[in-house]
């Protein structure tokens, strides 16, 4: 699957830190039910790429993949586990967009996007949103960057999503918000696929 086939599939992607294995399945199945199918794992905690192995191969329906991809090495450990597409925070040095599954990587300024767009890549997350300028920046990248589509991340949450997504360079949004610690640790995933229901419809507006 390509990039633009992924980010195409949900309006919101959720970046999950999950400490515990037997939290990933069920926490996955709890977003997929409310709509959320693209699913990112942040390699954040030690069990992380277990998580992302698991999901993949357990949860129909979701399009499993990894946040927090810093180096090469971590793109092909996510691709070797089963992931889908992985997610920087940043520009990985050497990293194009040929590669065993799709990167989508961070950037906060304009030298960043033109040095992403040099390396092949068209999807971008904008990294940290709310601090590099949000709506205003995204508004201000599509003139000079007509190729470039967005994937905000960072301080987005249920009240601002929208301004987001009416952006026609967003393709997406990422987020915490729909998967929070608290409602993780008590395994509330009603809760958790009430939040991704409402997720879910910010795209449908
Ligand atoms: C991250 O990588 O942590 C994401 O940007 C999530 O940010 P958020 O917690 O503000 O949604």
């Amino acid at each position: 699957m390509i990039i633009d086939q992924i980010v195409s599939r949900a309006s919101v992607i959720p970046v999950l830190v999950i400490d515990e294995v037997a939290d990933a399945v069920p926490l996955g199945r709890a977003l997929v039910a409310g709509g959320l199918s693209v699913l990112e794992i942040t390699l954040r905690t030690p069990v992380a790429l277990e998580c992302v192995q698991r999901m993949a191969g357990e949860i129909e329906g979701a399009v499993v993949g990894a946040g927090t991809v810093l180096t090469p090495a971590m793109r092909q450990a996510v691709a070797d586990v089963g992931g889908q597409f992985c997610v920087s925070p940043g520009l990985i040095e050497g990293e194009t967009c040929e590669g065993a599954i799709p990167l989508m990587p961070g950037i906060a300024t304009a030298t960043e996007l033109m040095a992403g767009l040099a390396a092949g890549f068209t999807h971008f997350k904008l990294f940290p949103a709310n601090v590099v300028g949000g709506v205003d920046a995204l508004k201000a990248f599509a003139s000079p960057f007509q190729q470039a589509k967005f994937c905000p991340t960072g301080g987005i949450n249920a009240e601002n999503a929208a301004n987001y997504l009416a952006l026609p360079n967003v393709v997406c949004v990422g987020g915490s918000w729909v998967a929070p610690q608290a409602a993780v640790r008590a395994g509330d995933w009603s809760h958790i696929t009430q939040l991704a229901r409402k997720a879910a419809a910010l795209g449908r507006l």
